[in-house]
This record gives structure tokens, C-alpha cells and sequence, in this order.
């Protein structure tokens, strides 16, 4: 453990304004984990009650048999009957500074509208839908209006390549896509449409296109295969009914990031997913009805389809979306539209925040952001420098910080504080949640004592879980379930303090063991971006002919700030102090940027190429190719 983790000694909360008012004041320990989430999922509308709780063994578990319900119902029907029918659901803010408000009965007609157009051109229950769409009402529109017929919506994230739809559109057998003309992104129009076109060169499963229009740019309609989205839903009719679906029906599938190998297309039931994600948006932020809440991610990735749809709107709240860059026109384009909505709960990135840092704070002064009472943070550990900056600038220091570990395939929240319960350890994702029971083993499975760094596992299972992973029963039995022994193997790296507290050290491939030490990258990241000067680090493994593995560092610079010899020695310093010599790293690069997956990863699979001086692996899920010829080192 760096000392950067352990100084961080300053413990916060909870407040006790906000301990007064939280949504969870206690945890009842008596209850068994079934009788825990057989709670939870009363909270949600079933249109028949299970018969039993949780069957079968792992890795095939069955949460709620029997049991009938559907997600959109919950998201949209339920909330018809109460005052909440006129609530805004959703607050939209184009770039270019379009706006859109749907209350709740606004959605009900778009996607009822829409769910019988889908009908009409031929979807039915079970069949997939592709969603390539840019962060516009329409995407949670279209995601709605799949799951109220039952069918498996597919999300690709609007980032990727015409490549990497076509692939997804290939292993899901996709039937349909829905996409837009084009959106905007930094004052342009990115040509969505032209994607998709040269995509289905690629397939053969998909018989129409359906179009929203959205930048007006002009493109090019296949006859009898492209389809407007307003012309179809012109005539279309108000009104269609909610499938009933089975708890384990399937709910979707979204391929993972995949850092590395083919991307999986995990799969989610509709009962025991729903209940986890309404569960958690409930008690981990805290959810009122008078809250704005702003989960800046997008809908392409599992925290989309968890905390900006399903959880939010089955628990009737307003929720906003946005469809651009955080720059543009500048670099207060968040805090603008925190101040402009009154947003009250805002759930972001260690990778946004890290930027927002190292843009400086002046584009937080003179915004009004006291209508925040809640910030979260979800992707990779959080360094306790990034967290403080966070809880200082953003939250005023009167926001508790929900640091939230979970994953694609476990669907919802599972490690995480609770805001009114539990006190804040900067970079400590705290503890499991109730109902959840995750653990950090050694590589027999037996649990570690504090300090230790083992796996984090999850012992067992939990309503919001994957299924499968789509077609391959073989592949989810084999990355999931068999590490350990009727275990979840997570695949990533942890230790425990001495109050229980988890420390997340990054994927266990990222674990870097160096003359003969175990070093997480998160480590030596977060000890190093303590210097004024960084703002953000990866520490990379690479071939040392002595220790066998040496560490390299990639640094990029705050604004006005220049590499140097002095700076990599006051790095090593820093990292000798905190961590010890046999981590001084080798060699430094200094860049403008890091390469980063679309989702805000950084690829270390890449890195260490350039480390280690080979040609670049797969390329094709990094955001920006070019920022690898820009690293600099003192050494050319
Ligand atoms: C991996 C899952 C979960 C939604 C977004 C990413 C890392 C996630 C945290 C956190 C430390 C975290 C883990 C995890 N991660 N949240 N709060 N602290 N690490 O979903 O693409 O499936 O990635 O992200 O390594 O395994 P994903």
C-alpha cells in the first residue's frame, strides 16, 4: 500500500444533515441475503409474483422463478397513476445549446409509439436491435420501447468504428439498427449514418435501418431498407401493451470494453437486473424525487443502461442528458449546465475529473454549483489527490462522494458507501453492499488478512449478475467461474484495511511484479500524480534485464508545465518515499495525452509496447491513434 493511499488518512463524514435525511439510516444484519433482495425487488411492479426467491447452482443461478415483469413498464406505466405523470423524466441539452423536456407521460406516448413501430417492422419478442445512437432522448426512447416488446436491445456506443459495429451487428445476428443522420461533437457533425452503411456492407442479418435525424447533414437512404424515424412515427399509434416477461427472460446485451481479446457480449436478465440497479440508484445516491440527476457517461457503456435508464427512471426520477463534449464552447461547459438545471446529484469519471483538474479551477469560479448534494465516481480507482480536488472544488466539501465499484457484468452497484451510513476514505471504494458478498482472496481462495493484496471475488450470487456471455456458455464458465470454486472471479486486484475497507488496485493484469514485489499500478499512479505538476500517470511493467520487470512511467503535464531531468527525479523521489526503491521506475515518457479505450481506459496492453520499443498491438479500440507519436523522453 503507497503511502499516498494510506496518508490518506483524513476520513470524511458522513454529514450529519445528510445522515438525518438518507434514503438508508441503517442496515438490518439479520436479514439473509434472499430476504434482502426479496425486499428490494418488492419495491419494483410485477405482474406476478415469484414463486421462490433464488434457484439452481452457480454459475447457472435464477433469481425471482416465475415471477412477470417488464422493465419499461417499471420505468414509464408505474408512474402514470401518481403525480409523477407530469414530473419531468428527462432533460435534454444538445450541444449547440438545443433543449427538450419529456415528463413521464411524454415517454409513455414516444415509446409506445415507438415500440409499434418496431412491431410493424417486424421485431418480436426475443429478436435483437442494434442502438447506434449519440446521447439524445431518442436513445433512451429507443432502449424503452425494445424492452416494453420484449426485445434484446444491443447498445454500440455511437464512438466506435464502422468495424466494431459490423462485428457486434455479426455476433448478436442483429435484425434491426437505429441510428441518426449524424450528432454533434465539438461544433461538427460526426456521420453516423455513413457508419452504419458501411458496416452492413459487412452483414447480413439486418433487414432495416431506422433513422433519427438529428444534424441534418445529408445521407444517403436505401430504398426499402432505411426508414425515417419522424415519418414512422407520424401515423404510429399511442398506446402498447407491456410484455410480460419471464424474471429470467433477456433484458440485453452490451459487449464489453475489451481492453484485451474479442469483445463479449455479456447478457442481462430483466428481473433480478432491474431489481439490482433500482436497489442501488435508491440507496447508494441517495435518490429523492426533487433531485436533478446527471450520470455524465453515456449510454453506450453498462452505466448508461444502468444509472441513466433503468435504475433512475424505475425509481421516477428526472434525469438529464447531454449530448456533447465537456469543452465546447469551453471548458466550463459542465459546471454551466450543473449551475443552468440546478443539478443535485452529479456521477462522473475518474478520468473526467483528473481532466476538469488539470484544466485548472478557474472554469469552476463564479458557477453556481450549490444545488449539488451527492458526487459518485465510477471506471478505475479513484487517486486520493483527484478525490480531494473533487470533494473541494466540486462539492464545496459539503457533498459526500460515492466511490462505486462494479463492473459490466455485475450489473449494478456493488461495492460502494453509503452516503448516510459510512465514513469516506479518499481511494478506498469502501465496503460491500448489503446483499453482496465480496471478499479479497489469495490464489486458493482463502481470505486475505488486512493489507494483504488478493483477488476481489464476489461469493455469492446477486439478482443483477450476468447470465451468459452471449452464444458462449463456455467462455462465461471460464473467465467467470473458474478461478475458484463456486466463486465470481472479477479480475481484479485488492486489498483490505484494518476496518474492512477495500482498496482497488487496478485489473490483476496491471499488477506489475518487480524484483520479486507485487506494485499496483494504481499505486505508483496515485503517488505520482501527488506532484504539482502531473496530472495524470500510468505506471507500465516493462523488460528489465536485472529486477526481470522494471516500471516505466507515462506522465502527461498540467497546463505550463514542461518535462524535465529535476522533474523525473522529483518523481522518483516521491515514488521511493512512498512506496520503496525497488519501484523507482526506469524510464519516463511525457505526453499530451494518454491512449485511452472509448470509454476512458487507459490501454496498457499499448504502452507497453512503446516501453518496450515493439510495433503497436490492435488499435482499433483506442479513442486516438495519434497521441502515441507524441510521447517525448529525456533520453532521445
Ligand atoms: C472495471 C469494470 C462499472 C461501470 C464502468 C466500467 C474498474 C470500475 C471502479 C472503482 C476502482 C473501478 C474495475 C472494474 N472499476 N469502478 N470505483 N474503483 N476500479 O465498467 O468497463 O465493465 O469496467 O472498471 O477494474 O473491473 P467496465
Amino acid at each position: 500500500m503507497s503511502d499516498s493511499m494510506k496518508n490518506s488518512k483524513k476520513i470524511y463524514g458522513p454529514n450529519p444533515s445528510f445522515v438525518e435525511n438518507a434514503n438508508v439510516k441503517k442496515i438490518d444484519e439479520n436479514l439473509s441475503i434472499e430476504r434482502f433482495w426479496e425486499k428490494e425487488a418488492e419495491r419494483l411492479h410485477w405482474f406476478r409474483k415469484w414463486d421462490s426467491v433464488l434457484e439452481g447452482e452457480i454459475p447457472f443461478t435464477r433469481w425471482f422463478t416465475n415471477g412477470k415483469i417488464n422493465a419499461s413498464y417499471n420505468c414509464i406505466d408505474r408512474h402514470l397513476n401518481s403525480w409523477k405523470k407530469n414530473k419531468a423524466a428527462l432533460i435534454f441539452e444538445g450541444e449547440p445549446g438545443d433543449r427538450a423536456v419529456y415528463t413521464y407521460q411524454d415517454l409513455y406516448r414516444e415509446v409506445t409509439k415507438f415500440s409499434n413501430v418496431l412491431k410493424k417492422m417486424g421485431i418480436n419478442k426475443g429478436d435483437v436491435v442494434t442502438i447506434y445512437l449519440p446521447m439524445i432522448p431518442q436513445a433512451v426512447i429507443s432502449m424503452l420501447a425494445c424492452s416494453r416488446i420484449g426485445a434484446v436491445h444491443s447498445v454500440v456506443f455511437g464512438g466506435f468504428s464502422s468495424q466494431a459495429l459490423s462485428d457486434r451487428i455479426n455476433d448478436s445476428e442483429a435484425k434491426l439498427v437505429i441510428t441518426s443522420d449524424g450528432y454533434w461533437r465539438r461544433g461538427g457533425i460526426v456521420q453516423a449514418k455513413d457508419r452504419v452503411d458501411k458496416a452492413l456492407y459487412e452483414t447480413t442479418t439486418v433487414d432495416h435501418v431506422i433513422v433519427i435525424q438529428r444534424s441534418k447533414n445529408h445521407i444517403h437512404m436505401v430504398k426499402d431498407r432505411d426508414y425515417w424515424y419522424h415519418e414512422l412515427m407520424d401515423w404510429a399509434e399511442i398506446g402498447c401493451e407491456a410484455e410480460a416477461m419471464d424474471a429470467e427472460d433477456d433484458l440485453f446485451m452490451l459487449y464489453t470494453s475489451g481492453t484485451t481479446g474479442k469483445p463479449k457480449g455479456v447478457v442481462h436478465s430483466t428481473g433480478g437486473y432491474l431489481t439490482g440497479v433500482s436497489s442501488t440508484h435508491h440507496n447508494v445516491f441517495d435518490h429523492k424525487d426533487e433531485d436533478v440527476y446527471w450520470c455524465a457517461a453515456d449510454i453506450g457503456w453498462i452505466t448508461g443502461h444502468s444509472y441513466i435508464v433503468y435504475g433512475p427512471l424505475s425509481n421516477g426520477s428526472t434525469l438529464l442528458i447531454y449530448e456533447g463534449a465537456p469543452d465546447y464552447p469551453a471548458k466550463d461547459r459542465t459546471w454551466d449546465i450543473v449551475e443552468k438545471y440546478s443539478v443535485s446529484i452529479l456521477y462522473t469519471a475518474p478520468t473526467a475529473i483528473r481532466m476538469f483538474m488539470k484544466w485548472g479551477e478557474k472554469w469552476l469560479e463564479n458557477k453556481n454549483l450549490s444545488s449539488l448534494r451527492l458526487l459518485g465516481s465510477v471506471g478505475e480507482p479513484i487517486n486520493p489527490e483527484a478525490w480531494e480536488w473533487y470533494y473541494k472544488n466540486v462539492g464545496k466539501g459539503n457533498c459526500p462522494i460515492v466511490d462505486t465499484w462494479w463492473q459490466t457484468e455485475t450489473g449494478s452497484i456493488m461495492i460502494s458507501s453509503l452516503p448516510g451510513i459510512n465514513k469516506m476514505k479518499p481511494g478506498s471504494v469502501c465496503k460491500p453492499l448489503p446483499g453482496i458478498c465480496a471478499d479479497v482472496v489469495d490464489d486458493k481462495g482463502e481470505s486475505v488478512p488486512y493489507g494483504r493484496n488478493g483477488y476481489l471475488v464476489v461469493k455469492r450470487p446477486w439478482p443483477s449478475m450476468l447470465r451468459n456471455v452471449y452464444k458462449n456458455t463456455q467462455r462465461y464458465v471460464e473467465t467467470y467461474w473458474s478461478m475458484f470454486d463456486g466463486m465470481f472471479c472479477t479480475g481484479d486486484g485488492a486489498f483490505k484495511d484494518e476496518d474492512g475497507y477495500i482498496w482497488v488496485s487496478g485489473r490483476v493484469d496491471d499488477v506489475i511484479v518487480c524484483a520479486g514485489h507485487n506494485i499496483g499500478s494504481a499505486e505508483v499512479e496515485s503517488s505520482i500524480v501527488t506532484h504539482k505538476s502531473v496530472a495524470e500517470a500510468a505506471a507500465i511493467g516493462c523488460n528489465n534485464a536485472i529486477k526481470g520487470l522494471g516500471i516505466c512511467i507515462f506522465a502527461t503535464l498540467k497546463e505550463g508545465e514542461f518535462p524535465s531531468r529535476d522533474l523525473e527525479n522529483e518523481l522518483s523521489e516521491i515514488i521511493i518515499a512512498e512506496i520503496g526503491k525497488f519501484a523507482k521506475p526506469d524510464k519516463y515518457f511525457f505526453a499530451k495525452e494518454l491512449p485511452k479505450t472509448r470509454s476512458g481506459k487507459i490501454m496498457r496492453r499499448l504502452l507497453r509496447d512503446v516501453a518496450e520499443g515493439r510495433e503497436l498491438g490492435d488499435t482499433t479500440t483506442l479513442l486516438d491513434v495519434s497521441v502515441i507519436d507524441d510521447f517525448m523522453t529525456m533520453d532521445d
